[in-house]
């Protein structure tokens, strides 16, 4: 185990075959330029991400400090990969402060933040968060820039008007593979949408903006049902995998309202309580502000803590929330039953923007073939100053 690798996440192989029967239906895979060729694992049998959010670019692009800060977030990034040779880079969300985004340009950041990415040549997949869908921005809009850059690999697969636009996965195969139809994947990447912020170009009657709901959609929840089972069958196994989405779900809340121990799951616990999806809506859809929680994410809580092999989603959203919790029991106030012990982890805040003045850092996950063997993973955050969060070491034994 590397001497960095802090955290140790696993899912016993559950017996039981859930799920249905149904193909990769309802997929729209866009036509991503294949020049980048396939995701592979290293020589060495190892495959890692570097996973930056918050970002927070174009903050108050008319004065001075909000320049500033995203030159010290493209610091922070070039830091971060002097020490870190990641395989992917993982943008999960809020890559952009859309509210303070002028419609003609607010989406050129993205350029800003791709920099050191493209001068390193590494590849990225972002997720969209909710300051990246305001007035004046969209996830279409920062796709359209992304793709402007042959190195993203951002593909939305699921259309339909309330799905967002970052749900995809990503197949990660072994060393050597140049054309994927002919390698069997070994590590499968989920992307979700979890949305909220405002609609694109939208005011009510009353001149306001228009909020957008803040949890995965439900037709997002229905394709990955659906691809995950399909992959299984197709490949007649339980291909380890690992998923990315902005914000939280409920059952982060319920964990940290639960207690977070220190030893357990160590980082920083600041953020109290966290803000989870669907949180301000109510059951019935309104959000007046009447409402702290609508339960609209159980769905997608029932799926990621149902797929066999799924061992860890990470998040972003709430700044000063860094641990890894794993899932492993039904919550109070909580009807959903997790059968595989998902870890349900935070990063770190790695943007100048955004509220917060935690030390910026990016969380990091590494897998090995051995390791997936027995579905672990590896994870440590690496700080701004170089450094290893000394608090999260070897606070938790192997599996
Ligand atoms: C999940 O964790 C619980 C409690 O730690 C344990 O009893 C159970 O066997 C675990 N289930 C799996 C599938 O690993
Ligand atoms: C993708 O490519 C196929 C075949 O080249 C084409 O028929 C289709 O219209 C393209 N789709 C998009 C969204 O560009
Ligand atoms: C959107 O962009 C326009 C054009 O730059 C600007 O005038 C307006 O203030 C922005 N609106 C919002 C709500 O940010
Ligand atoms: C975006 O446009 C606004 C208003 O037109 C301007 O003030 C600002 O400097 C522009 N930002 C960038 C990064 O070009
Ligand atoms: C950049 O990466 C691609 C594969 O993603 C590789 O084919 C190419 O040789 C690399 N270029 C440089 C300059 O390293």
């Amino acid at each position: 185990m590397s001497i960095f690798a802090v955290v140790t996440f696993g899912v016993a192989v559950l017996l039981a075959v859930p799920l249905g029967a149904s193909p990769l239906a309802n997929r729209k895979v866009s036509n991503q330029s294949n020049s980048l060729g396939p995701l592979t694992f290293r020589a060495d049998g190892t495959f890692q991400i570097s996973i930056f959010e918050d970002l927070h670019f174009g903050e108050n692009a008319w004065d001075q400090w909000g320049p500033q800060q995203d030159i010290n977030s493209v610091k922070v990034i070039n830091k971060i990969l002097d020490k870190e040779s990641p395989g992917l880079v993982v943008l999960n969300g809020d890559l952009i402060t859309g509210e303070n985004g002028f419609l003609e340009n607010s989406t050129v950041y993205v350029d800003q933040i791709v920099g050191p990415l493209v001068t390193r040549n590494l590849t990225w997949a972002s997720t969209y968060g909710n300051h990246d869908y305001d007035f004046n921005i969209s996830g279409d809009a920062i796709l359209e820039r992304e793709r402007s850059w042959g190195n993203s690999r951002t593909s939305p697969m699921v259309s339909g008007p309330d799905a967002g636009v970052s749900n995809y996965y990503l197949p990660v195969y072994d060393h050597g593979c140049v054309n994927e139809y002919s390698c069997r994947p070994r590590l499968i990447l989920w992307f979700f949408d979890s949305r909220g912020g405002f609609k694109y170009q939208q005011k009510d009657a009353s001149g306001n903006r228009v909020g957008q709901p803040n949890w995965v959609d439900t037709s997002v929840v229905d394709w990955f049902n659906q691809a995950s089972s399909g992959l299984t069958k197709r490949y007649r196994k339980t291909i380890p995998s690992l998923g990315f989405v902005h914000i939280p779900p409920f059952a982060s809340y319920a964990l940290q309202d639960a207690g977070v121990d220190p030893n357990k799951e160590p980082g920083i616990n600041d953020d109290l309580q966290l803000a989870p999806q669907a949180q301000g809506w109510c059951r019935d859809g309104r959000n007046d502000g009447t409402c702290t929680y609508g339960a609209q994410d159980t769905k997608f809580m029932q799926a990621i803590s149902h797929t066999k092999g799924l061992m860890a989603l990470f998040s972003g959203h709430d700044h000063g929330d860094t641990w890894c919790y794993k899932w492993d029991r039904l919550l109070p106030d909580m009807d959903v039953t997790p059968v595989n012990n998902i870890s349900l982890c935070f990063g770190q805040h790695t943007g100048y923007g955004g509220y917060g003045n935690w030390e910026r850092g990016a969380r990091q996950v590494k897998v090995s073939k051995k390791g997936l063997a027995k579905f672990e993973a590896d994870s440590w955050i690496r700080l701004e100053s170089g450094t290893v969060d000394e608090r999260l070491d070897d606070v938790l034994p192997d599996l």
